[in-house]
């Protein structure tokens, strides 16, 4: 019997992030969920899943704006099960930044979550996704293309990200196919409360929910052969009228 496949997730602990390590574990994927501060669900989430199944989920913390935190997480991933076959760089940091007053250690912060890490990851990580015909997951934004007022950074850092899942599905084709989910209204921020006037504006009329995303990532990791460099949108319509 051939062993099972191994995800990495990065901020796995909470919300989409859990919600994918969930989804794939119940695929029969081995999971290995990324953390920054969030260590008591991230440690709750993987006894979960190691209940179900022994030794099938491992916490692996790490500070994604450095390219130490970056490479530690990428080498202690490699060393665990010896292999690596998906990678999902779903951390993100995000709030505004209006350009008034705007900062370098917010470009830092934003940049580096949402560009250098699932870049500075993939440059680590492709030689064992690359063995094992794996496959990369990016995490987009419907505003990389249409800005959101007063998140200059974000939407930069997201443009970026675009951009990167173009170059590196270009770039590491054949053996690696790079693809990216672009969330619409999914979840609100964790301080923010529902948003009657984004509700407003889209024509599925509701928040997306984890479920969407997961199936979308689930279809492009498994179900999507010939698919790579492209931003499939998760957004109940939202990005066709803004
Ligand atoms: N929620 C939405 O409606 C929506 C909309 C558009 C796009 N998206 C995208 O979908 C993905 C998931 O969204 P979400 O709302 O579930 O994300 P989230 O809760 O805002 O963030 C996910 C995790 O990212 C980790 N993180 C942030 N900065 C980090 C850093 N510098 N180093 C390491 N970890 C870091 C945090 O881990 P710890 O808690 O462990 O510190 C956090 O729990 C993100 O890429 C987001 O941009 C979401």
């Amino acid at each position: 019997m051939s062993e099972a496949a191994v995800v990495l997730i990065t901020g796995g602990a909470k919300r989409i992030g859990a919600a994918l390590c969930r989804r794939f574990h119940e695929g029969g994927y081995r999971v290995l969920l990324h953390y920054r501060h969030s260590k008591d669900a991230a440690d709750a989430l993987a006894s979960e899943l190691n209940q179900e199944a022994p030794d099938s989920c491992c916490c692996i913390q790490a500070d994604l704006n450095t390219l130490s935190g970056i490479r530690q997480l990428a080498e202690s991933a490699k060393r665990k099960w010896g292999r690596v076959d998906l990678l999902i760089n779903n951390a993100s940091s995000f709030y505004p930044t209006p350009i008034a007053d705007c900062n370098d250690a917010q470009w830092d912060d934003l940049m580096g979550s949402n560009a250098k890490a699932p870049l500075f990851l993939s440059q680590a990580l492709a030689p064992t996704l690359a063995k094992h015909k794996g496959a990369i997951i990016n995490f987009a934004d419907i505003h990389a293309e249409k800005p959101m007022a007063n998140h200059s950074i974000y939407n930069m850092a997201k443009a970026a990200n675009v951009m990167l899942t173009k170059s590196l599905a270009l770039e590491l084709a054949p053996s690696i196919r790079v693809n990216s989910i672009a969330p619409g209204a999914i979840l609100w921020p964790e301080a923010g409360e529902e948003n009657a006037s984004i509700l407003a504006k889209i024509p599925l009329q509701r928040c997306g929910g984890e479920a969407p995303i997961c199936q979308a990532a689930w279809y492009l990791a498994e179900q999507a052969p010939y698919t790579t460099g492209q931003i499939l949108a998760i957004d109940g319509g939202r990005s066709l009228h803004m």
